[in-house]
């Protein structure tokens, strides 16, 4: 049977959480496969609204969840998000739940190191979530991380705390910072440790079980490819990588298990953070799909930047991520405007460029070149086939499809499940 797997096409926040959300309600299994409570999706199931940030999306209907090992796993902000989702009457539990047991933890350290740097930066901040993430991946990359299975061991931790502290002691003495408090650490790692250890498992080993009885299989992307750390706008990303090919080595399955690639692509683009963005609108028209779009960040609350849908840089991200289609989210931001404009190439220095480059001055200075459209009076919000939409919102999607080169598989016109208009199911396909 087809796995699934969600990634955003371009910088985050396009809309996954409802996609998810129907996709989870018909998977055996979902699984987090990068990234960690940086992502913040909001699921509404019937009269209830639930915040999700590190957990799957298949936690809130009782669906197989699973946190892979490409995680960053911040122990006590899981015990808090669980314990939220209990008090609204979720049931978590060994069953329905499974944390991999190599993958790497989040330290009060890590947030401190985020914090410190972010500070020191001042105008050339990154403008992280401030959650420890980037410190996190270093770490784990740097062959000093602390990790789940760790946390059985905790009375053998001796020298990797010594290699940990080393290098922290020296960044945070850089800082003016006073070194770790490694008693005090310890003492919380090993308060914690239980709590988390009930998860832990080779969840490589349970995935396999899982695949080999024909289970469906959703792998739930966190972020964007545009923040992807080798593909996204470097060194304005995060610091995972967030392309597809991350469901397989972020969960320990191979390369063929991530089955249909759904791209989930906002009918025009939005950021957070710092970082280049050519179609960028600080004007009124900005303010107007910031406004109509709530394109408020569900973890920070930070105001979101606004623009034009960007296909350069979509046909980018579905090129790199082998996306199979996409689902184009919140078309219903463009009703009523008189005119809307797709970006269909750059122009740097008298080059006309059909792909975004890699250096961050290049990114920083290209010039959207623009395609006029005619907008649509009619609303697009609610519609649940192509009978529903206005003719020239048909003829938006048609160009968009066009301009990235591949097909659109559903469109979402409303945070409503039912909103939608399906073109290829990507289970069944
Ligand atoms: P970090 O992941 O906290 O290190 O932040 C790095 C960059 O990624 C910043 O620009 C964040 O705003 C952005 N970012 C991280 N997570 C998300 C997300 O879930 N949606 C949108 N942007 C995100």
């Amino acid at each position: 049977m087809a796995n699934v797997t969600v990634i955003g096409a371009q910088w985050g926040d396009e809309g996954k959480g409802k996609i998810v959300d129907w996709l989870a309600s018909r998977a055996d299994a979902v699984v987090r496969f990068q990234g960690g409570h940086n992502a913040g999706h909001t699921l509404v199931v019937g009269d209830q609204t639930y915040k999700l940030s590190l957990l799957p999306s298949g936690i809130v209907t009782g669906t197989l969840s699973i946190i892979g090992n490409g995680v960053v796993l911040d122990p006590w902000h899981l015990k808090a998000e669980i314990a939220k989702l209990e008090g609204q009457g979720v049931e978590i539990n060994t069953e329905n739940f499974a944390i991999a047991d190599n993958c790497p933890l989040i330290l009060p350290l890590h947030r401190d190191l985020d914090a410190l740097r972010e500070t020191a930066a001042g105008a050339g901040k990154i403008g992280t979530t401030g959650r420890g993430i980037g410190p996190a991946y270093e770490d784990k990359v740097g062959r000093r991380a602390i990790r789940v299975c760790d946390l059985a061991h905790l009375d053998a931790l001796d020298a990797q705390l010594d290699r940990l502290c080393a290098h922290h002691d020296a960044l945070r003495a850089g800082f003016g910072q006073p070194p770790v408090d490694r008693a005090a650490l310890l003492a919380e790692l090993k308060e914690i440790a239980p709590f988390v250890l009930q998860y832990a498992q080779p969840v490589w080993k349970r995935l396999k079980k899982v695949r080999k009885a024909g289970a469906r299989i959703l792998f739930e992307g966190a972020q964007g490819v545009l923040l992807d750390v080798d593909h996204g706008t470097y060194p304005f990303v995060t610091s995972s990588n967030t392309v597809s090919g991350t469901a397989a080595s972020g969960s320990g399955l191979g390369p063929n298990a991530t089955g249909f690639v759904l791209g989930i692509v906002k009918a025009y683009t939005t950021r957070v953070g710092s970082g280049p963005f050519p179609t960028e609108l600080e004007d009124a028209t900005g303010q107007r799909l910031g406004e109509r779009g709530h394109e408020f960040g569900t973890v920070t609350g930070r105001k979101r930047r606004c623009g034009w849908f960007d296909a350069v840089l979509v046909r980018q991200s579905c090129a790199i991520s082998g996306v199979t289609g996409i689902a184009l989210t919140k078309l219903d931001v463009l009703d009523g405007f008189e005119t809307v404009r797709i970006c269909t190439g750059y122009r740097l220095r008298g080059k006309i460029l059909d792909y975004f480059p890699s250096h961050a001055a290049d990114q920083a200075e290209v010039e959207p070149i623009y395609e006029d459209m005619e907008g649509w009076s009619g609303t697009t919000a609610g519609a649940r086939s192509w009978a529903d939409l206005p003719a020239q919102a048909i003829k938006y999607i048609q160009r968009v499809q066009e301009l990235i080169e591949t097909p659109v598989a559903l469109v979402s016109t409303s945070p409503e499940r039912e909103d939608t208009i399906l073109v290829r199911d990507p289970f069944e396909d």
